[in-house]
């Protein structure tokens, strides 16, 4: 089975950004990014590769979505369909799904588990995380984290787990 996880931080109206960057800037939620996916595989968006101030993020496999074949980027792999996502990762490697929006839409409804960040304010926004269906997904943890002189907001690290599907009954117990 593939293990595939996303990873966002939200502000309370579900916003993700606003002309292609980030809500704020909050080190403490980039803390808890770089110590959930250093050493896995991490597949994003193009809009969101173009978005990141350095790149490729360090010591993480970069797998970009793009439908444009003549593109290229310097330290990661290219990717151009969801289908060719799955058949390029293994059954062992740990995949993070890092935005954006579009990239979060595709994957919502096969992942495992998300890790979602949730940021105590609202913003200004023209991308929006999509609804977390409470029937497939269960809040198994949440940490608060207080803000401080670095952080101006203060925030939730939430992880959810997929609920397995109920499985139908057995035709002879029927
Ligand atoms: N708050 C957070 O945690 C967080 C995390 C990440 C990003 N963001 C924010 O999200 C925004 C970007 O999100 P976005 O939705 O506008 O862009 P995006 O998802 O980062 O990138 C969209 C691009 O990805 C490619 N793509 C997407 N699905 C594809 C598919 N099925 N097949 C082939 N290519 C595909 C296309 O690239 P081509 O156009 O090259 O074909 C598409 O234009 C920014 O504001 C960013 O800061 C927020």
């Amino acid at each position: 089975m593939k293990h595939i996880n996303l990873i966002a931080a939200v502000g309370e109206k579900m916003e993700l950004g606003f002309q292609n960057q980030l809500l704020c800037h909050l080190p403490a939620d980039l803390k808890h990014f770089k110590s959930l996916t250093i050493g896995h595989t991490v597949v994003m968006g193009r809009k969101t590769w173009d978005s990141l101030p350095i790149k490729p993020l360090p010591n993480r496999r970069n797998l970009v979505l793009t439908s444009n074949r003549n593109l290229h980027f310097e330290g990661a792999e290219p990717i151009y369909s969801p289908e060719e996502l799955l058949a390029q990762i293994n059954d062992q490697e740990e995949v993070f799904i890092i935005g954006g929006a579009s990239v979060y839409k595709t994957f919502i409804n096969i992942a495992q588990k998300l890790y979602i960040t949730r940021i105590e304010g609202t913003f200004e926004a023209d991308v929006y995380f999509p609804k977390i269906d409470t029937s497939r997904w269960q809040l198994v943890e949440e940490t608060y984290i207080s803000n401080d002189d670095k952080n101006p907001y203060s925030m939730i690290f939430q992880t959810y787990l997929a609920i397995p599907e109920a499985k139908p009954a057995h035709p002879r117990n029927n």
